[in-house]
């Protein structure tokens, strides 16, 4: 009797132990699973099916499908990382009716299904990709995967370290309720209108360790909607110059509090290398709006003087011209007088046969009688017209 409940206490022992999964450890107490460098080519079968903790990382398993985490139904928090894994297929975590934590870190994934992350009640509430992007198809895959997962609790997204460059407009938008949102050393170099459109609940955003050089006007609004969000933005290669005022003014002004705006430093130009961006005025960024004004100015001015001393140096060659030639002047003004005074008094002489009724035509009859004389019909109205002038004149 004795010996039968001993054998039995052993029986029960060996299969506790049988349970936990080849060179994998087995935690009881905390529920954890955890099959680290373990040199499994696949997720093992026999793990508990109370484990709520599972750790699989330095393996090589290349490919998870759907049926891999089959019976495992209590299992949170999922930790796969450094596995080599490449493929990811359809519904692979689908019987993980309380995932809330996914960690797929430092993997090259080349493939993710649409549908890898859909599982039935969209328990997910923490997602991690740290370097496991491997080119700019996964990312469009992930995207696909994002929308049709409908990870509408996801609260944690890590995307770091993934060499992205482009975040294509309204990706994060079916992630309603995001709070964390992970974008550290990636190689961004540009927010743009629609960059994070659809994000309404953000708490922190982290762009920390991109390629920035500035941010532009398109991207100062699109950040301007984190109000109240912990937004970190250093560590980038922030160049200042005249186009960095926007950015550097916003530091100061906006009611978005970049947490680290004190520890964002200007990359180049050499002069202002380490300098911090904030305390940056317009003068000292190479903004020379105003000093530009000032030398048109200078410039139009000297201009003036220059036209000035030109007409200056043009009116005295000419009185010159007059002095020395005066008497060849005179003469020539006492000719052109005398002829004015011929031509005048042959107005004169005109005009006294004008006045005289029967020798000029009738100005006003234009219907009666035909003009006899056409001469001095024509003398007639020239006189009319010179006739005030050159009474002035003389
Ligand atoms: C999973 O958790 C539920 C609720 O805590 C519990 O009732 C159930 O027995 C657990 N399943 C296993 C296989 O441990
Ligand atoms: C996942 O596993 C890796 C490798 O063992 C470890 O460094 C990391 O801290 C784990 N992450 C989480 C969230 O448990
Ligand atoms: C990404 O890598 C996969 C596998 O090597 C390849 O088929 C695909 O064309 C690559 N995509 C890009 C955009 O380079
Ligand atoms: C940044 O990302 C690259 C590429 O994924 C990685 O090799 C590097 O270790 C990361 N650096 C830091 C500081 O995280
Ligand atoms: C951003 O895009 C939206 C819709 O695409 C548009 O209505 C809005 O005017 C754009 N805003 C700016 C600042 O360009
Ligand atoms: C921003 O504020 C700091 C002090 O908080 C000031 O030294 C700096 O000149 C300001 N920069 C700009 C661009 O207004």
């Amino acid at each position: 009797m004795m010996s039968l409940t001993l054998v039995c206490a052993m029986l029960c022992v060996s299969a506790c132990v049988a349970s936990c999964p080849l060179r994998c450890e087995c935690s009881e107490a905390q529920r954890t699973v955890r099959c680290a460098s373990a040199a499994l080519l696949q997720v093992p079968d026999a793990i508990p099916s109370d484990a709520i903790i599972l750790i699989i990382t330095g393996n090589a398993i290349h490919r998870l499908d759907h049926g891999a985490f089959s019976g495992m139904q209590n299992v949170t928090h999922l930790n796969l990382s450094n596995n080599g894994i490449m493929e990811i297929g359809s519904h692979t975590f689908s019987s993980l009716l309380t995932l809330r934590s996914l960690i797929l870190n430092n993997n090259p994934l080349v493939l993710i299904h649409p549908e890898a992350f859909s599982v039935p009640g969209s328990p997910l509430q923490e997602l991690s990709l740290r370097s496991s992007l491997y080119n700019y198809t996964s990312l469009m895959d992930l995207i696909t995967a994002l929308r049709w997962g409908e990870l509408t609790n996801l609260l944690r997204l890590d995307l770091s370290g993934n060499h992205l460059v482009l975040l294509p407009p309204g990706m994060f938008a079916p992630l309603p309720n995001l709070r964390h949102l992970h974008l550290r050393n990636n190689s961004l170099v540009a927010v743009y209108n629609g960059t994070f459109s659809g994000v309404g609940e953000l708490l922190e955003l982290d762009l920390t360790g991109n390629a920035f050089r500035t941010i532009s006007d398109e991207g100062l609004r699109e950040l301007e909607r984190f109000i109240g969000v912990r937004l970190m933005l250093g560590q980038n290669p922030y160049v200042c110059t005249c186009e960095a005022k926007e950015m550097a003014n916003w530091l100061n002004s906006s009611k978005v509090k970049v947490g680290d705006a004190d520890r964002l430093y200007c990359k180049s130009p050499a002069a202002l290398h380490d300098v911090s961006l904030r305390g940056l005025s317009a003068q000292v960024l190479g903004c020379y709006g105003k000093v530009h004004e000032e030398i048109t100015d200078l410039s139009l001015q000297t201009s003036y003087v220059f036209l000035g001393l030109v007409l200056g140096f043009v009116g005295m060659v000419f009185i010159l011209v007059v002095y020395l030639n005066r008497k060849g002047i005179k003469k020539w003004i006492a000719e052109i007088y005398e002829a004015c005074q011929n031509v005048l008094e042959g107005y004169h002489h005109r005009l006294e046969m004008d006045s005289d009724p029967r020798l000029g035509p009738d100005s006003h009859g234009h219907q009666g009688r035909p003009r006899v004389d056409q001469r001095s019909a024509h003398i007639s109205t020239d006189a009319q017209i010179t006739q005030i002038p050159s009474d002035v004149t003389l």
